[in-house]
């Protein structure tokens, strides 16, 4: 039997679909121990350094939450550190590896975390990048198993709306293509995955049975669909003054009743990795409701709020889904 002990986890394209099934199923193993109080510690004594460049809620959480059930001690390194201004990562990655047994990294480019995973000589984990939230998908895929009424991954199909071009976009369809699974990324071709991302999943979906549709046609792309997911149209890092030119090209995309409608499946569920606007009651929420006059950006509050939005289940299942990230590469 294979294992992942001592691998990095930096990006599902460095994990075969069996790897990545093993992982959904640990998590469902490791929630059902938890929920039925049986959990067994296998992280006792082990030391996890989780640096955040960007802010965070569920990611920190879950990383925090997921190694105390498990016996580990955290570190949350957020600023006051000298990473980026007077260290390289390649030496804070040399130094941390003396002390800490895992590293979790939330930051910008993915080069960033590949040089801290090449150099840290023990498991580093993404807690998302510009490219890549490889956790965020363990644990929209488990969501999509348990309310998928017994069927697995191959047997669905979901619609990813708005930008595709963003670390959710990427990670999406990475993982419906290893997963051979049936995605559509519905947004203006500009916000496209990059063409080079395309070519290796549509290689992958080659072996894996996977369809992949890239379009601009809602109609079409939602159509027949089991999810609708979204995501914000601006992302951490990138400048305000992107919302102009987002909330003209992306406004066709947003899900409201009458999208959800179009997928002409009465059972289709709403996703989102959250934090969503759905209404105008954030600081961002509000500036950006008053400049543009939208109470919802990227999905209304009707819907965010709907029977079928599942979206708190996604959040509680980032916390079992980095639990089994961090036991299979970390555990006794
Ligand atoms: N979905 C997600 O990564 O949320 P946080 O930014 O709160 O970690
Ligand atoms: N695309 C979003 C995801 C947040 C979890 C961002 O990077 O800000």
């Amino acid at each position: 039997p294979f294992n992942l002990r001592n691998r990095n986890f930096l990006k599902l394209l460095d994990f075969t679909p069996k790897e990545i099934q093993f992982l959904i199923d640990l998590s469902m193993d490791l929630k059902k121990a938890k929920y039925g109080g049986y959990e067994q510690p296998r992280l006792k004594g082990k030391n996890i350094a989780l640096i955040f460049e960007k802010a965070s809620t569920r990611t920190r959480c879950a990383f925090e939450v997921a190694a105390f059930d498990q016996g580990a001690q955290v570190s949350y390194i957020h600023g006051g550190s000298q990473i980026g201004q007077k260290e390289t990562m390649k030496d804070t990655a040399r130094v941390l590896g003396r002390m800490y047994d895992g590293i979790e990294y939330r930051g910008y480019g993915q080069a960033i975390v590949e040089e801290l995973g090449e150099f840290a000589g023990v498991p580093v984990w993404n807690g998302l990048t510009d490219e890549f939230h490889p956790t965020q998908i363990l644990a929209d895929f488990l969501t999509m198993i348990e309310h998928g009424e017994g069927r697995q991954l191959n047997q669905m199909s979901f619609a990813y709306l708005g930008d595709a071009r963003n670390n959710m976009g990427n990670s999406l369809m990475v993982g419906a293509a290893k997963m051979g699974m049936d995605i559509r990324l519905v947004a203006p071709k500009a916000f496209w995955p990059e063409p080079a991302l395309v070519a290796e999943c549509q290689k992958i979906a080659e072996q894996t049975g996977a369809k992949i549709l890239l379009t601009e046609d809602v109609d079409q792309g939602v159509k027949g669909t089991d999810f609708l997911y979204t995501d914000v149209w601006v992302s951490m890092g990138e400048s305000d003054a992107a919302w102009d030119e987002r909330v003209k090209l992306m406004l066709p995309y947003q899900i409201n009743a009458e999208m959800m409608a179009k997928t002409a499946n009465p059972k289709a569920k709403f996703m989102h990795c959250l934090p969503a606007f759905h209404n105008s009651d954030t600081v961002v929420g509000k500036q950006v409701a008053e400049k543009y006059g939208l109470e919802g950006l990227e999905v209304t509050e009707q819907v965010f709020e709907s029977e079928a939005s599942i979206v708190f289940d996604e959040a509680e299942n980032r916390m079992h889904t980095i639990k089994a990230v961090m036991v299979a590469t970390l555990g006794s």
